[in-house]
């Protein structure tokens, strides 16, 4: 079975994709008010989308996840998850799933459960309307909260993705636990990572390291450490008194780059081989310079051999320009 090993001897099975920078919804922590998006032209087709996925799964990939962006919100989605549901079904893929901002899950639940969708991630900071307006810019938490029902009703399996974000949700926290708990969501907290240039916005302000929310959810709620994986960076506890999965991301305080098992692809096929590196690889080239994938697979298996070690992100109060320059949103977080 084919498999992609980097130069650290890890096995590279999911790929993570970004199939529009474009989002309904300007999170704080993510883009400026006044974003400016990649130009029409220079983004892939849906069919482009599915020959580059479907080269990664020929050579090992195991899961597949849309991100953007909001992946929703691009037209026709629904046509590349049903085509790369064919993975699914010859069991060279294992997951084919989505990270979205649950705007139009009211819209699309039904029909990526009926693909084979099994999970989906949602991202959600808060459960107070104006506050979810304030960080979103606009969105409407009801719109939110009737997708995730509509996810719910279709037999998705969620998971909640909250950013720790010091003085905007950390009154909240406890809140989100018992509701995710109800709800029967897995719940994960993120901490903020310096991605982009988001306007007047200041990520030192914004971030609040998870060992600091997690000593204050302790206070309250028994954490007990469980062996639960889903391939992704998540650390899991089981919270006691809910009976709710609770998962930390800590890209800054604790990175899980010896673990990775990632790449990222851009909706104008770029290849990221680090979410917080610069170095990058053009597949749009390869894959519009020939009909067969031989030179698309060469290019793919080139930059494996060049996946770094891991990323150097961190907060500096001196430093005002951001870690990396390109927002969450082109490589999908
Ligand atoms: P699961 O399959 O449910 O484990 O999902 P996931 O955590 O892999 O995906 P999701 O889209 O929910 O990502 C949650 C957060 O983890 C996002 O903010 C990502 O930016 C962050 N994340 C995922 N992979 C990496 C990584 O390799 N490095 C860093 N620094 N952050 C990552
Ligand atoms: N730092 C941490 N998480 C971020 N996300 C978007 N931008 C950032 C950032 N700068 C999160 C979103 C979503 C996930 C894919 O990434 O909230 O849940
Ligand atoms: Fe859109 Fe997600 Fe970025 Fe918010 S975090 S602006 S929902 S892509």
């Amino acid at each position: 079975m084919a498999e992609m090993i980097d130069p650290f001897g890890r096995a590279i099975t999911y790929l993570r994709v970004s199939v529009t920078d474009r989002c309904d919804f300007r999170c704080v922590y993510c883009m400026a008010e006044n974003m400016t998006f990649l130009p029409k032209a220079d983004i892939l087709s849906l069919e482009e989308l599915d020959r580059v996925c479907s080269a990664f799964v020929r050579q090992g990939v195991k899961k597949l996840r849309m991100t953007g962006g909001e992946p929703l919100v691009r037209r026709d989605i629904m046509k590349l998850f049903r085509s790369l549901s064919r993975h699914l079904e010859s069991g060279a893929l294992e997951e084919l799933t989505l990270t979205t901002n649950g705007s139009q899950l009211g819209r699309f639940s039904h029909e990526l459960a009926d693909i084979g969708v099994k999970r989906v991630n949602v991202s959600l900071d808060t459960l107070d309307p104006d506050k979810f307006a304030a960080i979103t810019r606009w969105g409407k938490l009801d719109q939110v909260m009737e997708g995730l029902a509509a996810a719910k009703a279709a037999g998705l399996q969620v998971k909640i993705n909250a950013v720790a974000l010091k003085g905007v949700n950390d009154d909240e926290v406890d809140r989100l636990v018992s509701w995710c708990g109800d709800e029967g969501y897995d719940l994960t907290f993120i901490e903020v990572m310096p991605m982009g240039d988001i306007g007047g916005e200041d990520r030192v302000e914004q971030y609040w390291p998870l060992s600091m929310l997690r000593a204050q959810l302790a206070e309250k709620w028994t954490l007990d450490e469980i062996d639960y994986q889903t391939g992704g960076p998540a650390r899991y506890v089981r919270v006691k008194e809910t009976g709710g999965r609770i998962g930390f991301i800590t890209p800054m305080t604790h990175n899980f780059c010896e673990s990775c098992n990632r790449v990222r692809l851009t909706c104008t096929g770029t290849l990221y081989m680090c979410l917080g590196q610069e170095d990058a690889a053009d597949l749009r080239a390869p894959l519009r310079a020939s009909e067969s994938d031989g030179l698309l697979d060469d290019a793919i298996m080139e930059a494996i051999g060049r996946k770094p070690k891991g990323h150097d992100f961190i907060i500096d109060r001196r430093r005002k320009q951001p870690a990396v320059s390109r927002h969450m949103s082109v490589t999908g977080g």
